[in-house]
């Protein structure tokens, strides 16, 4: 069997991650976070109180920073500079930021490098926005996942719970909108779903079905 690349693309908190970690265990594949480098940079420039919308100095600032992603028992830790940024990057600040920080053409251009690069040999499961779009082009599988933004929210505020993170759901829906909102609407390879990919409306699915269902899109490809 072929060792494949699978793309996995949605809006927030659509369950991406969770499926996606779960695809690479299950096939003995790598699993990337892009959304995870996002947020690492755009943490990394508020940290060095970084004009947001300064997309040059933010895509200089890319090109002097390393990201890894490595994997670890509950998923992958992110270390930024090798320095290990893995609770940090999901905290709310970064999260309300990431979306300016990402919409920058020439910021995307060396992370779609770096992407295209972790996933040139194969054997990949990468989940974010513009995965079948522009990093994964030629994915033998790439599937869009979604649901409805209230149940996006529900899913982030029962997770949040479950880690002891206080939250509103009020809150959450508006965040989760918002930031699909920006994204959907920049210029620079915007959310959208590839034409050859499979959508999946994961509302009234579970985990456990979402999942098999991309095996059995994964096992037909190999
Ligand atoms: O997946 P996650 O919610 O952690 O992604 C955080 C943000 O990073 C997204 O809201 C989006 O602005 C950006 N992102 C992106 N392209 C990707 C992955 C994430 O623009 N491939």
């Amino acid at each position: 069997t072929k060792r494949i690349q699978v793309a996995i693309d949605g809006p927030a908190a659509a369950g991406k991650s969770t499926i996606a970690k779960k695809t690479a265990e299950l096939l003995g594949y790598t699993y990337v976070d892009t959304g995870a480098m996002y947020r690492a940079i755009t943490y990394k420039a508020i940290r060095l109180n970084i004009d947001l919308q300064d997309g040059e100095k933010l895509t200089k600032l890319l090109h002097d920073t390393t990201i890894d992603l490595k994997p670890s028992e509950n998923g992958q830790l992110v270390f930024l500079d090798n320095v290990e940024v893995t609770e940090e990057i999901r905290s709310k600040e970064v999260t309300s930021s990431v979306s300016a920080v990402s919409a920058h053409a020439d910021l995307r251009e060396e992370m779609v490098e770096r992407q295209v690069d972790m996933g040139k040999n194969g054997g990949i499961v990468m989940d974010g926005r513009d995965i079948g779009t522009h990093v994964l082009t030629n994915a033998e599988l790439k599937v869009f996942m979604s649901a409805s933004v209230e149940e996006r929210a529900k899913r982030r505020y029962l997770e949040n719970q479950k880690r002891g993170i206080p939250s509103s759901l009020e809150e959450l829906i508006e965040e989760i909108a918002l930031r699909d909102k920006l994204d959907s609407e920049r210029e620079a390879s915007p959310l959208t779903q590839a034409r050859d990919a499979i959508y999946i409306d994961t509302t009234s699915l579970s985990i456990e079905e979402v999942s098999a269902q991309i095996m059995q899109l994964a096992k037909e490809r190999m």
